[in-house]
């Protein structure tokens, strides 16, 4: 009798902590902010040199990696930019100040099929500066540069810095660590080697992650994500920024879907090949030749089919690695359903992430 009452309260012990330590582990999670993911500094064990200004409405970051210090600059309506250390927003530039105050510095920084980006000078200021590389092209980049002007509100989408209609000219913000599929050589430098953990890069994916969600729900509709019919060119269309997260650069294959009225979205017009892409992005008739009026068109889920490719590449080689990939083995399963349906959405994937993140981040500490 004894032993069995014994072996209730030994049993009910384990079950009482397992669930506390559950329970604990989703309020973890729900109160586990923005903030809290996005720079872990307190995890790298970096020391901040805090030098905040006394003005209102700032946005400081935390910029140890290139420049060691904390930087701040105001938060801008529509219509206006700021960069590090800026008192107060400016206007976006337009042609005439593009043409008489933005100095080239010949520097190719980065060049797709529509166009080149090129490193510029404004007031002793580093900019971003993007011209069309072809006539042919001149829709797809009037179309990005729309898109990135009605992202602006979101922290997701790159910094407009100014445009030129007339000469096809796009500024944005100036990332020095150029874009995300250079993550791996970046974090393999020796001055970076104290941020190259695999709880940073986790948070990039998370990141990743997040900005996809935004263009699938955002307050605009569903955006799917074209430009990734391979790995790199996926990566390719992301900034790195010198707080070590993340921006969208480039939306100039962004097409809309519609669930309610039936709109799909095709990428491009020729035959996507590979186990990259989606399957219902392939052609699917064996009996015949690939028909761009016949291919029938997919949505946002194409984009849910590549996110365990790109995890799985951002979380590299590196001690701890294998083990946050175990742990995302069987969102990553769901996530490669070939019936687009049955794959999870961006939100359930970052709940997931979330709670792993945290496990992980609470085991170290
Ligand atoms: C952090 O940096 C400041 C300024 O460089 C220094 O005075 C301080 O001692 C440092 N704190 C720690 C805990 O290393
Ligand atoms: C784009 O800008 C660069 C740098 O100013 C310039 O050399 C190049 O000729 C421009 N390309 C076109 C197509 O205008």
């Amino acid at each position: 009798m004894k032993l069995i009452w014994r072996y209730a309260v030994a049993t009910a012990t384990v079950l009482i902590s397992y669930t506390i330590w559950k329970l604990s582990m989703y309020l973890r999670v729900l109160t586990l902010d923005e903030n809290h993911i996005k720079y872990d500094k307190q995890l790298i064990g970096l020391n901040f040199s805090t030098v905040l200004a006394d003005w209102s409405n700032l946005d400081c970051r935390e910029k140890e990696i290139l420049l060691g210090k904390q930087m701040c600059r105001p938060e801008c309506k529509p219509g206006y930019f700021s960069l590090d250390g800026f008192r107060e927003c400016h206007p976006w530039l337009m042609c005439e100040e593009i043409r008489e105050e933005v100095k080239q510095t010949g520097e190719l920084v980065g060049s797709g099929a529509v166009k080149q980006v090129y490193l510029a000078e404004w007031k002793g200021y580093q900019i971003a500066y993007c011209n069309l590389t072809t006539a042919s092209y001149k829709d797809d980049f009037h179309h990005g540069l729309e898109m990135i002007k009605s992202f602006q509100h979101s922290e997701f989408v790159v910094q407009l810095v100014g445009y030129c209609h007339s000469d096809d000219v796009m500024l944005l913000e100036y990332h020095p660590l150029k874009s995300f599929d250079n993550m791996n050589s970046i974090l393999s430098q020796e001055t970076f080697s104290h941020f190259n953990t695999v709880l940073l890069r986790f948070q990039l994916c998370i990141r990743y992650v997040e900005i996809l969600n935004f263009l699938h729900t955002g307050p605009l509709g569903t955006y799917v994500m074209c430009d990734s019919n391979d790995l790199f060119k996926t990566l390719s269309q992301y900034l790195v920024t010198d707080d070590m997260s993340l921006v969208v650069a480039d939306l100039d294959a962004l097409p809309n879907v519609d669930h309610k009225s039936g709109i799909t979205a095709k990428c491009g017009h020729r035959e996507l090949i590979g186990r990259f892409v989606a399957p219902e992005q392939l052609w699917p008739y064996d009996d015949t030749d690939f028909n761009d009026d016949n291919m029938p068109g997919y949505d946002e889920k194409t984009d849910i089919w590549k996110i365990p490719d790109v995890v799985d590449f951002i979380l590299g080689d590196i001690p701890g690695s294998d083990a946050v990939r175990f742990h995302l083995f069987k969102i990553h399963r769901k996530c490669k359903e070939v019936v687009a349906k049955l794959r999870p959405s961006t939100l359930d994937i970052i709940k997931e992430y979330k709670l792993t993140y945290s496990y992980f981040r609470n085991t170290r500490s």
